[in-house]
C-alpha cells in the first residue's frame, strides 16, 4: 500500500552552503529552492522537463530540477543561478548576457545561462554543432536564440579568469 510521502531532514548543498530542509523525500528540487528556500532566481517553466528554464547543475551537469526528487541530490553539490557568477565560465556568460542584451522578457534565462556555462566550462571554443547539442534543451518563448549564439561566442572569445 502507497502512503504519504515521508517528511525527513535532507542534508542539501547549495551554492557552496549546508542547507538542511524538511520536506517529504519526492518533493521536487525546485520547489525546495523556490518555495522552501526562497531561492527564486530558477524558473517554473513547464513542469516536465520540457523547456529548461528549471536548469540548475548537479554535480556540475545541468539538470532539470522541475522533476528531480531532492533525495536525489543529498550529498552532490548543487549550484544555481545566484552562484552562477561565481565560476569564471559563469561570469564570462552574465558579462556577454548583458553586453549584447540578450534577455527579453527573462523568463527563460536562467536556464540559459546555467546551460552557456556548463558549456562554456567543458568546450572552451564551442562550435555551432557544440553550441546547438548545448542548448537545445532550453526553451525561449521570446526567441532570443540568435543573440544567446552571439553571448556565447562572445563569452567564448572574453579572458579566460578563475576556473
Ligand atoms: S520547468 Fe523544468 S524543464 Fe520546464
Ligand atoms: S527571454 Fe522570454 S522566454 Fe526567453
Amino acid at each position: 500500500m502507497k502512503g504519504a510521502p515521508v517528511s525527513g531532514t535532507r542534508n542539501l548543498r547549495i551554492n557552496g552552503e549546508a542547507k538542511p530542509v524538511e520536506v517529504p523525500a519526492d518533493m521536487p528540487l525546485l520547489w525546495v529552492l523556490r518555495d522552501v528556500l526562497g531561492m527564486t532566481g530558477t524558473k517554473f517553466g513547464c513542469g516536465v522537463a520540457q523547456c529548461g528554464a528549471c536548469t540548475v547543475h548537479v554535480d556540475g551537469q545541468p539538470t532539470r530540477s522541475c522533476v528531480l526528487p531532492v533525495s536525489a541530490v543529498e550529498g552532490k553539490a548543487v549550484t544555481t543561478i545566484e552562484a552562477a557568477s561565481r565560476s569564471d565560465a559563469g561570469a564570462r556568460v552574465q558579462r556577454a548576457w548583458l553586453d549584447l542584451e540578450v534577455v527579453q522578457c527573462g523568463y527563460c534565462q536562467s536556464g540559459q545561462i546555467m546551460s552557456a556555462m556548463a558549456l562554456l566550462r567543458d568546450k572552451p571554443d564551442p562550435s555551432d554543432a557544440d553550441i546547438d547539442a548545448a542548448m537545445s534543451g532550453n526553451i525561449c518563448r521570446c526567441g532570443t536564440y540568435v543573440r544567446i549564439r552571439e553571448a556565447i561566442k562572445l563569452a567564448a572569445g572574453a579572458p579566460k579568469g578563475r576556473p
